[in-house]
């Protein structure tokens, strides 16, 4: 069999080796000549990922069964034009757009009767005069689509919604901006596989975020810390969701934020894996669900199985330090020889610059810990990302 992998960066390389492991001949594309994946694949090429009859054409010469991508939002629509046009497993073209449109998906749930904050697309910066008197602050202004937090802004008042907009048009590749009434809540995320007119839940996880306005992910929890009722609507939230916006044969990603009456409000969703490192490693280390290989046989219409058959904990918390140039970085040794820490990462070292927390590349490392309960790993991996000292001047 042969698979083409839409993207070969880091986060599609555990999906390439992974394939090759199974004997499946794999081919993979990517338009950064370095992406790391293309040495990997049996076969590779340098396309523009986003120049559909170019990847179309190439995959056309290339007699292939199946075509995927692991994580990356803004490939779903390619690998799904590919899948369409030579009829190989995969959701329509049409539906990667609307998911990976978050005004679309807005449209698609209301219709659908599934609980939404108020939402409006603004095309024009003229549209921002009408926010004011429709909607009650605090508002979310963002992309509608983009990824990575990219351009998402939390608005407290007017003053701040066109620098919100300004921002959030230039992070969308279509110059549309949606604004949203801000949810109040926990958030939460669901990961599921959608086949066959069935969907199973691999896994529910707990975040805990920054307060607004940055609200970045401090940690992701699984199993999501939460009553067996809100698990049950979030579960039933999710099926509803990913049937409103039509994704039938893909791995699923949905965050949404559980309202302190309860309620299950979607945020996102997503026709890919969650990104990082969950999809690739936590998700098969606390299910024993080999998802890599399940999506690979998923995308070449093999059978899949989603049995679980572990039911560990775990939770990855990033690490963040003060604006400077790094002293001392204290610590480290120390926290790796815990058996509980499976894994502890620094992205920097003595001498470099670091920023206050403000978005996602601020941040300066990584820890995940596995254990029995949710309570257990988060409390481990506080203590852990506490003893950490980073010292900068
Ligand atoms: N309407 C909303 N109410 C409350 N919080 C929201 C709302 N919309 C977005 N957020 C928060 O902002 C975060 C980023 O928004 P969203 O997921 O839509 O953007 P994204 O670009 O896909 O970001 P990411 O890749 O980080 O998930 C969400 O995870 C959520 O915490
Ligand atoms: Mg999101």
């Amino acid at each position: 069999m042969r698979i083409l992998f839409i993207g070969a960066g880091k986060y599609q390389l555990p999906g390439i080796l992974k394939a090759k492991e199974m004997g499946i001949y794999t081919i993979a594309i990517d338009g950064d000549p370095n992406a790391i994946g293309l040495k990997k694949a049996d076969e590779s090429a340098v396309i523009d990922l986003l120049n559909l009859e170019k990847c179309l054409e190439f995959a056309k010469s290339k007699q292939i069964d199946g075509v995927l991508t692991v994580a990356a939002d803004i490939i779903v629509p390619t690998v799904a034009y590919i899948s369409e046009k030579l009829k190989l497993p995969g959701i329509k073209y049409e539906t990667a757009l609307i998911s990976t449109n978050k005004y679309k998906q807005r449209e698609r749930m209301k219709n659908a009767s599934i609980s939404c904050p108020h939402f409006r697309m603004i095309a024009k910066e003229e549209e921002i005069e009408s926010i004011n008197s429709e909607f009650s602050f605090p508002i979310i202004v963002k992309p509608v689509d983009s990824a990575g937090s990219r351009g998402v802004s939390y608005v407290s008042n007017s003053k701040l919604l066109k620098e919100a907009y300004l921002k959030a048009k230039g992070f969308s590749r279509s110059g549309n901006v949606i604004v949203e009434e801000f949810i109040q809540g926990f958030e939460i995320s669901i990961e599921a596989f959608s086949y066959e007119n069935q969907i199973s839940i691999l896994a529910l996880s707990k975040k805990e975020r920054t307060s607004p306005p940055n609200m970045l992910d401090i940690s992701v929890t699984f199993p999501a810390d939460i009553s067996e009722t809100i698990q049950k609507k979030a579960i039933e939230i999710a099926k509803r969701t990913i049937n409103a916006v039509g994704i039938d044969f893909a791995v699923v990603h949905m965050e949404a934020i559980v309202t302190p009456t309860e309620d299950v409000v979607p945020v996102e969703i997503a026709a890919r894996g969650p990104g990082f490192k969950v999809f690739t490693d936590i998700i098969p280390n606390v299910t024993g669900i080999d998802v890599l290989r399940q999506l690979i046989n998923l995308s070449l219409g093999k059978p899949v199985n989603f049995e679980k058959t572990k039911n560990l904990a775990s939770t990855i918390i990033f690490l963040d330090s003060k604006e400077g140039i790094v002293k001392s970085i204290k610590n480290i040794e120390k926290i790796r020889s815990k058996s509980e820490i499976s894994e502890f990462e620094l992205y920097i070292t003595v001498g470099d610059r670091t920023n206050n927390l403000e978005s996602g590349s601020d941040r300066v490392g990584h820890i995940i810990v596995y254990g029995k309960s949710p309570k257990e790993t988060l409390k481990i991996a506080h203590d852990a990302k506490n003893m950490v000292e980073i010292e900068v001047e």
